[in-house]
């Protein structure tokens, strides 16, 4: 569940009191609601009924252990992007198998590692380009292992409006996939190589739609390319088509029906029936949808000014710990952990500690005089995962809730450990 004010005013989140977490833990730190997360999975695993599928998890949304092997217990796969994320989601206990390998430009090592794993390799390599068939061919003679593939189509869709332009993937100047036009001759290649074997066909167009259009429409042009290499003869392996993630939350809060991950599932599936392409196994690989909604940074309140027109309240908290405003202009509800007595509220202008003028994370509603503490909502998806040290900032702590008590946290790095790194360098 999203955080919840209780009857004392006091915000919760997976019945953990924030505040506490605040004494106990410092700041800035991010917490999560791992059986939320995982509920969340487990409702998307449940719209596909009894039809063959795979969720796999987009990994780079929170990559977490304790947040992968509660998604992977709850019926998921994983989604990764690097050989790193590999790493962790084998050692988080995900079968190969069910592992979907996407990324333009995959070095020869993690192609190695990624078809040396389990009895068969990974799942499949989405090949983003023909040129990579012929790497990816190299790496699996090398290897002595025939190598399940997949094509990632870029289906050409222009979705102006649809999400920001940062985090569009599927138009013709985005560097991802395959082009419509190429994707026969992918195919082709794919399906004549003795070290490959096409299993997939998918597409990722984008990220954060609040609407299904988007995915259904790229889903179509998935189940046509299907349905043309069956009727070929060839593609004989052919087994999943894989619509991608993108599935948008609501970060507005402010009663909108937001749609389910569920919602995008159940609408891919209608499309696909239409399609007639319902025996092939269908894959999604949802990321923010199961576990943005179900995280918070915790920041101190460092102080406030009041200067010209403006009322800023400076937090601990920055772009460094969470970039999603400053890099796609995004709105992330900020609200006091303690709201007891219901006290005057002000507009102040939330800003972080980082010498950029986009270390800003817009005007919020909150108590004057200012509160102590506070929590940025929406923050499970995409925020440890992009932070940096940039102006010596050590990495945000992570959290984890579970059964309504702190299960665990990562330890915070030493500002020592920062300094003598960047002092013996090149030394
Ligand atoms: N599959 C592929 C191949 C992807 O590239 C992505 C995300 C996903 C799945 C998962 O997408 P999701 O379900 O989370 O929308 N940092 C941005 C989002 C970038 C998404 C990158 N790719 C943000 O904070 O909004």
């Amino acid at each position: 569940m999203p955080p919840v004010v209780d009857a004392f005013g006091i915000l919760r989140l997976g019945g953990a009191s924030l505040a506490e977490l605040v004494g106990a833990l410092g700041t800035p730190t991010y917490v999560y609601d791992v059986d939320a997360m995982a509920a969340e999975a487990r409702e998307v695993v449940a719209a596909f009924d009894d039809a063959p599928h795979l969720v796999a998890y987009a990994v780079k949304a929170n990559t977490a252990g304790c947040v992968i092997r509660a998604i992977s217990a709850a019926g998921c796969g994983a989604d990764i992007v690097s050989g790193a994320e590999l790493r962790v989601a084998l050692a988080c206990g995900i079968a190969p198998d069910r592992i979907l390998y996407s990324g333009v430009a995959k070095t020869d090592d993690e192609l190695d590692a990624a078809i040396a794993c389990g009895p068969r390799g990974i799942g499949a390599i989405q090949v983003e380009s023909i040129e990579e068939i012929s790497r990816i061919e190299a790496r699996a003679h090398a290897a002595g292992r025939r190598v399940r593939a997949s094509v990632r189509v870029n289906p050409s869709l222009e979705l102006h409006g649809m999400t920001h332009a940062n985090i569009a993937t599927g138009h013709d100047e985005a560097k991802f996939g395959v082009p419509r036009a190429d994707v026969p001759r992918a195919i082709g290649r794919i399906d004549e190589s003795p070290h490959l074997e096409l299993v997939g066909l998918g597409a990722h167009v984008g990220s954060q739609f609040t609407s299904v259009a988007p995915v259904v429409e790229s889903a179509r042009a998935l189940f046509d390319f299907a349905r043309a290499a069956r009727a070929s003869g060839r593609s004989r392996s052919l087994a999943f088509v894989d619509t991608g993630g993108g599935f948008g939350i609501d970060y507005g809060g402010e009663g909108r029906d937001a749609l389910r991950p569920s919602d995008f599932v159940r609408a891919v599936r209608a499309e696909q029936r239409r399609a007639g392409v319902d025996d092939l196994a269908l894959y999604v690989e949802p990321g923010r949808s199961l576990v943005a909604a179900h995280g918070v940074l915790l920041a101190r309140v460092v102080q406030s000014k009041v200067a010209a027109a403006m009322r800023w309240l400076m937090i601990d908290a920055g772009m460094n710990d969470l970039i999603r405003p400053a890099l796609y202009q995004a709105r992330h509800r900020i609200v006091p952990l303690e709201s007891a007595g219901a006290p005057a509220k002000a507009r102040w202008r939330v800003v972080g500690p980082v010498c950029e003028s986009s270390d800003d994370f817009g005007e919020h509603l909150l108590p004057d005089p200012a509160p102590g503490a506070v929590a940025i909502l929406d923050a499970g998806a995409y925020g440890y995962t992009m932070a940096s040290r940039y102006n010596g900032r050590q990495p945000p702590v992570e959290a984890f809730i579970s059964g309504g008590r702190l299960v665990g946290a990562t330890r915070r790095e030493s500002v020592d450990a920062w300094v003598e790194e960047r002092v013996a360098a090149g030394a």
